[in-house]
Order: C-alpha cells, then sequence, then structure tokens
C-alpha cells in the first residue's frame, strides 16, 4: 500500500488504474480505524479492483465545542490496518490540501431537506461539512463505488441524495454497523466511556431493538414508541437529544403506507455521545 498526502498524487495513481480498466472503490474516513472500518473496506474489496481509503479528521463537521481537537489520530496504526485489510492507496492530507482558504471561508455543498434534522438540529453545520468534504473527496478520488457504514444513518441517507441530486457517478454501498459482542455500535468516540458508562452504553442498543419490535409488530404509536425510548435512555443514565422512528428513505414522518423505517437515538453518556439506529422492515 502506498500513502500519499496530496491531491495530484491522488489523481495520477487513481488515473493510472482507470487507464488500465481498473474499477475503484473507496472509503472515506477520519482514521484511528477499528473493525467496523475493517468491514468498509471488506465490502470496498468484493465491489472493486483497486481500493483507496482516505484519512482526514474534517475540522468542517466540528462544531465550536466539539471534540476536534482531542479526536483520537492514530496514522501509524491506521496504515499498518488499511495494509492488512488490502487497501492500495491511503490518502492523508493536511488540512490545508482540502481547504487552501480556510474550512470557515471554503466552497460549501448542503443536502438541506435531509441535513438540518435529527443530528443536524444537536450539531448545526455537522451535515455541511460532512456533505462538502465527501464531494471533494469525490472529485478528488474520482471513485466508481464508495462505501459508507450504517452506523450514521443519516450521513449515508445524505450522501446518497447528494451524489443523485449532483449527478455524481459515484455508485454508494451501505455497509451493516459492526457491534460489539453486547451490542454496542463501534465507534471511536466509546473509546470517551469510562468502564462503568462503558457497561451502560449498550442500553441505547436495547432501546431501539425494544421500539423496532414495537414497530414490526405493526404498533403505528410512534409517538409513544419514541417517548418509551427516551425514558427507557433517561433511566438508564442517558441524556438523549433524540429518539425518533423515521422513513429509512427519506427521513421524514412514516406516512401510513411506508414499509420500510428506521429508529434513530442519540444521546450523551458522561463524556461520550453516542448514536446508533435500527432498521426495521413492516409488513
Ligand atoms: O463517517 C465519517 O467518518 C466521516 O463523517 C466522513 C464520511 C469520513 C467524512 O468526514
Amino acid at each position: 500500500m502506498e500513502t500519499v498526502t496530496t491531491i495530484a498524487a491522488v489523481r495520477e495513481r487513481v488515473r493510472g488504474w482507470r487507464r488500465e480498466g481498473r474499477r475503484v472503490a473507496f472509503v472515506p474516513t477520519m482514521g484511528n480505524l477499528h473493525a467496523g472500518h475493517v468491514s468498509l473496506i471488506e465490502a470496498a474489496r468484493r465491489r472493486g479492483e483497486r481500493f483507496v481509503a482516505s484519512i482526514f479528521v474534517n475540522p468542517m463537521q466540528f462544531g465550536p465545542n466539539e471534540d476536534f481537537a482531542h479526536y483520537p489520530r492514530t496514522p501509524r496504526e491506521d496504515e499498518r490496518m488499511l495494509a492488512a485489510a488490502g487497501c492500495n492507496l491511503m490518502f492523508m492530507p493536511e488540512v490545508n490540501e482540502i481547504y487552501p482558504h480556510g474550512p470557515e471561508r471554503a466552497t460549501r455543498v448542503e443536502v438541506p431537506a435531509l441535513s438540518r434534522m435529527l443530528e443536524g438540529e444537536f450539531r448545526p453545520g455537522h451535515f455541511e461539512g460532512v456533505s462538502t468534504v465527501v464531494a471533494k473527496l469525490f472529485h478528488i478520488v474520482e471513485p466508481d463505488v464508495a462505501v459508507f457504514g450504517e452506523k450514521d444513518f443519516q450521513q449515508l441517507t445524505i450522501i446518497r441524495r447528494m451524489v443523485a441530486e449532483l449527478c455524481m457517478p459515484v455508485e454508494i454501498v451501505a455497509a451493516p454497523t459492526v457491534r460489539d459482542a453486547d451490542g454496542l455500535a463501534m465507534s471511536s468516540r466509546n473509546q470517551y466511556l469510562t468502564a462503568d458508562e462503558r457497561a451502560l452504553a449498550p442500553q441505547i442498543y436495547a432501546a431501539l431493538q425494544a421500539a423496532a419490535k414495537r414497530v414490526r409488530s405493526g404498533d403505528a404509536d410512534f409517538a409513544g414508541i419514541e417517548r418509551a425510548g427516551l425514558l427507557a435512555l433517561e433511566s438508564a443514565g442517558f441524556r438523549p437529544d433524540y429518539f425518533a422512528v423515521r422513513q429509512a428513505a427519506d427521513l421524514g414522518a412514516p406516512a401510513p403506507a411506508a414499509r420500510e423505517l428506521v429508529v434513530l437515538a442519540a444521546a450523551r453518556l458522561g463524556k461520550a455521545r453516542l448514536i446508533d439506529n435500527v432498521q426495521v422492515s413492516r409488513s
């Protein structure tokens, strides 16, 4: 695996592969890789012939009081894991390579229909940062296919919409959430949990599963299901931001005929803010 830090170097390598007729798969990340990221690389390997991963802690998607400065950065370990997972090219740019005029003054991409609800309500500007950097990375890497985790379900939905509305020739593939044995979704931010908090953390998945079970069984009292979810999280010691039942396709309130739904939650536990979701089909 080769590691490069410039846009020009990525373009040169990828265009070379394209001239050879290779299908290029891409996994954007913020590094501090864990088994969840490795599953994204494996999904990419099933869909392409050359694999690119980016490691970039994107300042534009962090709010002023968020953890940009402290976000875990483990580039050498990430490099080792990517090489072992069969990645061909790792792109690890500095901030000024991506935002030469600074992130504050950069051209932006937003998907307003989806980015201001749920996470967007509690993290204003977050998804504008995500869609902007992903659009830039797509223009830099020019992949045929890109893989995103279902763990960040709203992010995945926004990227799909951005790609469709901006006519980007990239296939978006969703990879299932990877969980620890007790159900906690893997996340770099789990390391902010103390041992006691870590023991409580799987309750978020348990609350989502309980809600999904009610939805699956035909219960359409979504407001009641959401209230029960918030209460379950509060009783377990979380400070929930939201617990919501939505349509999977567009994150709107469920229409009576909607079959594919998703239950999403975000909650604080100590210094960590956990997000998770469970998709559910109604018959
Ligand atoms: O999911 C992430 O790690 C980030 O939001 C992404 C997609 C790499 C953009 O910075």
